[in-house]
Order: C-alpha cells, then sequence, then structure tokens
C-alpha cells in the first residue's frame, strides 16, 4: 500500500520557491494512544477538526544548496525543532525523492498559545506536510488534487500521528475499521458527512487552559508505554468496538450517548496512563474539580455541556449549538473559568 505514494520514474524540474500553508488542529473523540512501527496506530480513531486553532508555515526553498534545515517558531529560531525536522526529511525521501536536494528556511506560527497543549504538531505537521506537496506538486507539474491530499495526510502521518487527521474538514478518521469505508492505517479519511445527523455539524469545542507549562510526559514516551501495559490489547479492542455505536450515535444524533462514549474515551485514555509502568499522570486538580462540576452541572439542568481531554491537562468543553448554549457558555465564565491557570480560555468550533 504504501507503494502507491512512492513516485515511479518521476521527472522533477526543482526550483528555489516559497509555498505557504495553514493546517487546524484537532481533537479526538476515539483516541489513537498506543502504535506500532512505522506510525501505524494500534486502533482506529475519529476527530473533529477545529476551526481558529491553525499553524500558518511558510517554508522558502533553495534548490541546490546542500540539505540543510533551519526553523523559526514565532519569529524565534528553534534549534531543537530544525533537527527533528531534518530527521523527519530524511525519513520521507522514498515518497519526495527531490527532499534532500537543498536547504529550507521555515517559519511557522500557531494561532493559539504555543503553551496551551493545544495539539500543535497535529497542526504542525500537518501544515509542513501540505507545503511539501505543494512543492511536489510546482517540481513534478501537476498532481491530482484528491491524490495531493491523500499523500499529505500520508506524510503528516508520518511526523506526527494524529497530524494525518488535520487535513480534512468535519469529522476524520485515521486507521482501518470496517465501519468506515476506505479507511486506512496509512492515512485519514473524512467520515461521510451524509451519515453525520446536523446536531453534530455545529459544535463548540472551548480548550480551558489549567496547566500551560510542558508536559511532564511527551506523547511519543506515553505511546511506547503502551507497549507493555497489561491493558493495552482490551483497549486496542475497545476503541475498535466503539466504531460500532458511534456510527449509530452520529447517524441518529443521540447526543446522551455521543456524551457518553466520548467522555468514556477520555478517561480511558488517562486511565492507560495510570495504568503504565512507570505510571503518570497528565490531569491537574484543575482537570478533576472541572469534570466533577460538569457532571453536576448535567444532573441539574439536563443541558449537554461534556468534555473531552488530550494528553494534558486542559479540558476541552464541548457542547452543541441546539439554542441552549447561552446558558452553558455563562456557566463555563462564571464558574468553570476560576479553574484555569491564568484565565485561560481557547474558545473553538468545529470546522464543516
Ligand atoms: O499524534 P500524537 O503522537 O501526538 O498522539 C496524539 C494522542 C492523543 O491526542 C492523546 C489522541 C488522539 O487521537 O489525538
Amino acid at each position: 500500500m504504501t507503494q502507491n505514494f512512492i513516485p515511479q520514474n518521476s521527472e522533477y524540474k526543482i526550483s528555489s520557491v516559497e509555498v505557504t500553508a495553514s493546517c487546524p488542529s484537532n481533537i479526538a473523540l476515539i483516541k489513537y494512544w498506543g502504535k506500532y512501527e512505522g506510525q501505524i496506530p494500534a486502533n482506529p480513531s475519529i476527530s473533529y477538526t477545529l476551526n481558529h486553532c491553525h499553524t500558518i508555515t511558510k517554508i522558502e526553498f533553495f534548490a541546490d544548496e546542500p540539505f540543510s534545515v533551519q526553523t523559526f517558531l514565532a519569529g524565534k529560531e528553534e534549534v531543537k525543532f530544525a533537527e527533528k525536522i531534518e530527521k523527519y526529511f530524511k525519513n520521507i525521501e522514498l515518497y519526495l525523492p527531490w527532499i534532500l536536494k537543498g536547504k529550507y528556511i521555515i517559519k511557522t506560527e500557531n494561532t493559539f498559545p504555543h503553551s496551551s497543549g493545544i495539539a500543535s504538531s497535529a497542526s504542525g505537521f500537518g501544515a509542513i506536510a501540505k507545503c511539501l506537496m505543494d512543492f511536489d506538486d510546482i517540481f513534478s507539474n501537476g498532481i491530482e488534487k484528491e491524490f495531493k491530499t491523500k499523500k499529505a495526510s500520508f506524510l503528516a502521518r508520518l511526523g506526527s500521528g494524529s497530524a494525518c487527521r488535520s487535513l480534512y474538514d468535519g469529522l476524520v478518521v485515521w486507521g482501518e475499521t470496517d465501519e468506515v469505508m476506505g479507511s486506512s492505517d496509512l492515512f485519514a479519511v473524512q467520515y461521510p458527512n451524509e451519515k453525520i445527523h446536523p446536531v453534530f455539524k455545529n459544535f463548540n469545542d472551548w480548550v480551558l487552559l489549567i496547566h500551560e507549562g510542558q508536559k511532564t510526559v511527551s506523547s511519543t514516551v506515553g505511546h511506547g508505554l503502551m507497549d507493555a501495559n497489561p491493558y493495552a490489547e482490551r483497549r486496542f479492542q475497545e476503541a475498535r468496538e466503539n466504531f460500532v455505536p458511534m456510527k449509530e450515535i452520529l447517524k441518529t444524533g443521540d447526543l446522551q450517548k455521543f456524551i457518553q462514549l466520548v467522555e468514556h474515551e477520555a478517561l480511558t485514555l488517562h486511565a492507560m496512563m495510570m495504568m503504565s509502568e512507570p505510571a503518570f499522570i497528565l490531569m491537574k486538580t484543575g482537570t478533576m474539580e472541572v469534570i466533577n462540576k460538569i457532571w453536576n452541572f448535567r444532573k441539574e439542568t439536563n443541558l449537554p455541556l461534556f468534555f473531552t481531554l488530550d494528553a494534558g491537562a486542559n479540558v476541552h468543553l464541548l457542547f452543541p449549538n441546539n439554542g441552549q448554549e447561552n446558558e452553558i457558555k455563562s456557566y463555563i465564565e462564571s464558574e468553570l473559568l476560576q479553574h484555569t491557570q491564568n484565565g485561560g480560555v481557547v474558545k473553538d468550533v468545529m470546522r464543516f
């Protein structure tokens, strides 16, 4: 299958050019946690693509200069990031044979705070992969649009797994499952729009910035710890099984079941961290306080406010725009913001 992404006798005419691309972040509903050799996910996942949180990347390519990479994050040179990208470019040479034949200056910016813990690696690698496919398009004299996005998703995956889902809008699936036609371990596919109830197409994600510092355990290390986790196999199986009810929920618009499934997925992700060896906990006191408040709020009001979590302490507050959102928003402002480190909240919506 990867064969499809290896160019067959392509003639490249490389030149010094500059391209710019932007790519949104995404938040998983059924989570990817655990992987095999070559960035193959241990289970399928599905995410919402965000609208405002994105990365804008400009890459200048200087043809026929010795291979080197220089990177700037929000105007500041980042040597560590450049080393990571150099390694990544070497890793994908098989798929882009021209990639080591020049020098790169990469300037990248996020529309969300760097310290927020919002998956900048997803939007970051998504934007770089888009730029690379723009170069490929220019150097090879045209690539078919659908294939270009698919290959960008394939390349983004090799940088950061969940990044492959950021190449598409709406609900996006990565990882092979019988429940979604065309799904693959190698790239993401868009979940069919006509199989999604309208209630899920107009959704908010407000990210409460509970903790703005560095995570104590990176997601690379976290994925790795799943290899020896005695509960891993059951977890992978459960995630696969969760696609069956998810498909039905998305079709029928059953918000109650959606809430149950999405919160269960988030807590399972963190339970896996606690059952790793060594164990680690990324949630903070504020995370727990917010979760308990959300549960109480739902019990008292029956309003559809719920949460999901990434590999970090911040809480993604999810709620639909279904006529009850103003009440939910006032509750968040008056009761939940106080649990953030600096009053920080990133107000986003899902991109459809
Ligand atoms: O793509 P990575 O390696 O940053 O892993 C992301 C893992 C989660 O965000 C926790 C879940 C997911 O599916 O995005």
